[in-house]
């Protein structure tokens, strides 16, 4: 029997840890672990693979041993896992590797610890050691590569992603304008590995990494998992949409105080977040508004994320109305199921022998990839479409 391994790239942050740990107790506890849409009626008669079938392992660039992060990551304690022995003894048999930092900006240097990255002068080098570390992982079974490192720095597109004669070019020159995300997914197709970006970086959106998984026949979805402000957003953006109330004004204020937001208090992490956050409102209303969004990073709120949105519109003669919202989510419990479904169904598109990016997979993302569309409801609607039609 198959098993499906899942390398995540940042196996020590919030996302990954919580996401394995809850599967390793979810298994030991004989239920299913709760929040999956791939669980819901839908998916029935679907040839999904099961989290009992999952092995993990990953890249990362910070030395704190995996169970301790797991540890620390639960700050609200839902998972209980330090009286768990079971649980301690299967986090500390995953295997981690060193991870790759070149021009992923200086706030994330700044977190990596000594000897925990793949230091060679040489970019090729580094990435022949990924793919490598990837071949003998993967073995004989399926495996998907997961983005969930930390936020890289903003970085426009430029000549060297712009096809993979000039990628590869880049990679022989030591370019500064390749980033770890996309030498990570640049080797992971050369495996012919699929590969899922949950964070706003910019990794497989650029022509060379389409090219290449058209070539290598991979598939990939991305980027910027849809866990909260976002998610309420592109529903209530439907709503004034349908009964025609003209929103004037939107602001949101995101405040979160875990690693991912110490990353993003960098301005030039934050604007790979700001970028992706900001289309979704154009989309579902069909015209621009004055719209703001926010991130603050208060190191007390940790994982608990605070989002509070402000509203403006108006309707019949013009009568002005107001709408807030409050969401108080823990961040790495909404994106650890999300991720869990995108891994089940981007092995069943690899399994149904598609490849390229998988826009059916959109409702999952703030930025879906070659996808204009971002009413969740409309989402829904094309992922149904795709798995109604096998
Ligand atoms: N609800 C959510 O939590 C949510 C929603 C959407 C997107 N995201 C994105 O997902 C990503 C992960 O979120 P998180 O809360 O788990 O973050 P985190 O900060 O807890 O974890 C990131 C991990 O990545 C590691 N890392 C950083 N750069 C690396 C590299 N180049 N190679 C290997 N490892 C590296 C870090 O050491 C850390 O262990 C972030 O980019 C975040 O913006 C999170």
């Amino acid at each position: 029997m198959k098993k499906l391994k899942i390398c995540f790239i940042g196996i020590k942050g919030g996302i990954s840890t919580t996401l394995i740990a809850g599967i390793f107790k979810s298994i030991q506890e004989n239920r299913r672990p709760g929040g999956l849409l791939t669980d819901t009626a839908l998916f029935h008669g679907c040839d999904l693979c099961d989290m009992t079938d999952f092995e993990f392992g990953g890249f990362d660039i910070r030395g704190i041993d995996l169970y301790k992060s797991a540890l620390e990551n639960d700050q609200n304690n839902i998972l209980n896992i330090r009286y768990n022995e079971e649980l301690r003894e299967r986090l500390e048999a995953i295997p981690v590797y060193k991870g790759i930092i070149t021009n992923g900006g200086k706030t994330i240097s700044d977190i990596a610890d000594e000897g925990f990255t793949d230091d060679r002068p040489q970019m090729a080098d580094m990435v022949d050691e990924v793919r490598s570390v990837l071949r003998e992982f993967k073995g004989d079974d399926d495996c998907i590569v997961v983005n969930v490192a930390s936020t890289e720095r903003f970085m426009k597109t430029n000549k060297c992603h712009s096809s993979l004669e000039r990628f590869e070019q880049g990679i022989r020159e030591n370019s500064s304008e390749l980033t770890p995300g996309q030498l990570y997914a640049y080797a992971a197709f050369m495996e012919n590995i699929p590969y899922i970006n949950f964070t706003p970086s910019i990794c497989c959106d650029i022509p060379a990494l389409f090219e290449l998984a058209e070539k290598r026949k991979v598939p990939f979805a991305g980027k910027d998992g849809k866990t909260g402000e976002t998610l309420v957003k592109t529903v209530l953006a439907d709503l004034f949409f349908v009964r025609n109330l003209k929103v004037n004004m939107w602001y949101g204020t995101n405040i979160l105080g875990n690693l991912d937001g110490k990353i993003l208090d960098d301005s030039m992490h934050k604007s790979s977040k700001i970028e992706s956050k900001k289309n979704v409102l154009k989309s579902c209303l069909g015209y621009e508004t004055d719209t703001q969004v926010r991130i603050d990073y208060m190191k007390h709120s940790g994982d608990n994320k605070v989002a509070w949105d402000y509203i403006h519109f108006s309707g019949f003669c013009g009568a002005n109305m107001t709408l807030t919202f409050s969401w108080f989510g823990i961040d790495s419990f909404l994106a650890a199921p999300l991720v869990v479904d995108l891994i089940r169904l981007v092995n069943l598109a690899q399994k149904r022998g598609e490849y390229g990016i998988q826009k059916q997979l959109s409702v999952f993302f703030k930025s879906p990839v070659g996808v204009q569309v971002h009413s969740l409801v409309r989402q829904y609607d094309m992922l149904k479409e795709w798995v109604e039609q096998k």
